[in-house]
Formats: C-alpha cells, structure tokens, sequence
C-alpha cells in the first residue's frame, strides 16, 4: 500500500495538543510540559513546523526561535519572550514519528528552517543535539562549538552544542 503523503506546514495553536502527544512519545528522556510547548511556538510562531498527514493527524514537528548566541533555554522552562540580543536562530526540536522516518522529512525541515532563518537576516544557526542525532547534524553541515560557556546540564551528558554558519 502507498502511504499517504506528509508535507510541511505553520504549525497552528490547535495543532498543540497532537504535538505534545508526539513530543512525549519520542522524548522520553526530555520531557517539556504542554504550556511550555505552547511557550515557544508563541514567543515565535513562525518558527513551529508540522507534518501534516494527508488523511489527518501529524507525522512530526518542529519548534525553533530566535535566540542569543552561547546560551540555550533550559529543558522544561518556559521562554517568556524572547531575548533582546537574539543574535542565532536557535532549532529547539526536530523531531519525526518512528513510522515516518527514513523519507527525508527531517531533511526537508532543516531545508525550510535555513530559508527562514537567512530571509530574516540570520547569519548562524545553533541547537542542542540530543538521542545520538549528532551525526544527522553533521551530515546538514552542523558542527560541534567546543569553546563556549553554554550550560548543557538540563540535557544530560550526551547532548552536544552545534552549530552552522548560513
Ligand atoms: C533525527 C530525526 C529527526 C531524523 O529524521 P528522518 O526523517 O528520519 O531524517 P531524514 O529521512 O530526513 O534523513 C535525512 C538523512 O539523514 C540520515 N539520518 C537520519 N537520521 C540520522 C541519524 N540519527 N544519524 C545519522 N544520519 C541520520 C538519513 O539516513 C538521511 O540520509 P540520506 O539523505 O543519505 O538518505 C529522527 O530520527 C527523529 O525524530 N529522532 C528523534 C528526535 C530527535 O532526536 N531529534 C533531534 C533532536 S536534536
């Protein structure tokens, strides 16, 4: 059977609780709660992505910001706005269904991000990479940053602050 096609769109408020649900089934280790979901995408709308399935329901999402260089939000804590020196456009999640996987989504995420990012004058992106995603990264040009202050710790020991110049 060929399955129904997924595309990406502006995620919507009404698209949250779908969301949350994915969010929680894929990051176990990472729980954020639902308002701070909602948090993110309102500090900055344009940054939340969903993959919509043809036939209903989602297939992944994405929530990403503007955000200050050498400095990442803290799992589970609301942003609150964002910061007056927003000076990198910060990826807080990609994150694709285990069905979904494999079929470049994730790919074509990151490829609409970088478009966003460049149109609205960002020169450098950055993120937090978490569940062995690293060499995902990489393979999108992203590059470990080994000299910064950054406080991972909220993340675990494994998570590995990248990022790519645009
Ligand atoms: C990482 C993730 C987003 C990739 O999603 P995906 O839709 O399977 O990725 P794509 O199909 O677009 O893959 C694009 C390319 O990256 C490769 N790739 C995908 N996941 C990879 C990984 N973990 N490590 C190395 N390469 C990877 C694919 O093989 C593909 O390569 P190709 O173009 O040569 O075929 C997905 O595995 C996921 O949701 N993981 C859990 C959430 C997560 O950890 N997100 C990252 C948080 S920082």
């Amino acid at each position: 059977m060929v399955p129904f096609p997924m595309f990406w769109r502006p995620m919507a408020v009404a698209d949250l609780p779908s969301v949350f649900t994915l969010a929680c089934a894929i990051h176990v280790d990472f729980f954020e709660a639902f308002e701070v979901m909602a948090d993110k995408l309102a500090a900055y709308p344009a940054g939340g992505l969903t993959l919509a399935r043809s036939e209903g329901g989602i297939g992944g999402y994405v929530l990403s910001h503007p955000y200050a260089r050498d400095r990442v939000p803290k799992l589970n804590q609301m942003l609150g706005g964002l910061p007056a020196e927003a000076d990198i456009y910060y990826i807080h999640d990609v994150a694709i269904d285990a069905a979904a996987r494999g079929q470049g989504h994730a790919d074509a995420a990151v490829e609409i991000l970088t478009e966003h990012a460049r149109s609205a004058g960002f020169t450098e992106m950055r993120l937090l990479s978490v569940n062995n995603s690293t060499a995902f990264w990489s393979r999108k040009g992203f590059a470990a940053i080994q000299e910064t202050s950054v406080d991972v710790s909220s993340y675990g020991e494994d998570a590995v602050y990248m990022g790519k110049l645009l």
